[in-house]
């Protein structure tokens, strides 16, 4: 048996098959610790924008919301010459950023937005509770599950002393 004609090439085939397979393996390992393409989150968990259906999704809910909004006497007349397609890119552009989404929200902060409503118009917990109503039946018109809603409105919640200035 010679080295050269049959043990040298068989190392070199077996070296060769070793390589590839590690390649193989490390491709692979990569994939599987990147995050999912679009996801704000590592660990594979999807932000809350994404389950709800990304931007599309957003535009949809938010165009219904404000429907429901100006439909409501209650809360209607705070909204009297505002210009309610700016309005709804924003509250767009804004719930987008909250829900971990896309960051594209350039208006004001929650407290700045609404301090004039507070003390020039009396904005108060309970106009605060219609605007979560209408919110919570937007998304359960969309077929939005009760969890993620409830998520949602959370987050919502969560801004209320800031939009009441309190
Ligand atoms: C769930 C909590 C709320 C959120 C997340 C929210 C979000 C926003 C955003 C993003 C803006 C645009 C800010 C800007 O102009 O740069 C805004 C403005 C406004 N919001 Fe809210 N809002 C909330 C609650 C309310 C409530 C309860 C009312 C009244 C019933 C209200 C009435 C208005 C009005 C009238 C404006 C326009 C103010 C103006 O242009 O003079 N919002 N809000």
């Amino acid at each position: 048996m010679s080295f050269f004609g049959i043990i040298l090439p068989l190392i070199l085939l077996i070296g060769i098959i070793v390589i590839f397979l590690m390649s193989g393996a490390m491709s692979s390992q990569e994939v599987a610790t990147e995050p999912p393409r679009g996801s704000s989150h590592a660990g594979g968990k999807q932000s809350l924008y994404e389950r709800l259906g990304g931007t599309a999704a957003i535009d949809a809910a938010v165009d219904i919301f404000y429907r429901r909004v100006l439909a409501d006497a209650y809360v209607k007349p705070f909204f009297e010459g505002v210009d309610m397609e700016k309005q709804a890119a924003k509250q767009k552009a804004f719930l987008t950023m909250v829900f971990g989404g896309p960051h594209s929200y350039s208006g004001k902060d929650m407290r700045e937005a609404h301090k004039h409503l507070v003390h020039e118009m009396g904005l108060n917990n309970s106009h605060f509770e219609h605007v979560l109503a209408h919110l919570r039946s937007t998304l359960a018109e969309l077929g939005v599950d009760d969890g993620t809603i409830q998520e949602v409105i959370d987050i919502a919640e969560s801004t209320r002393d800031d939009v009441l200035d309190r």
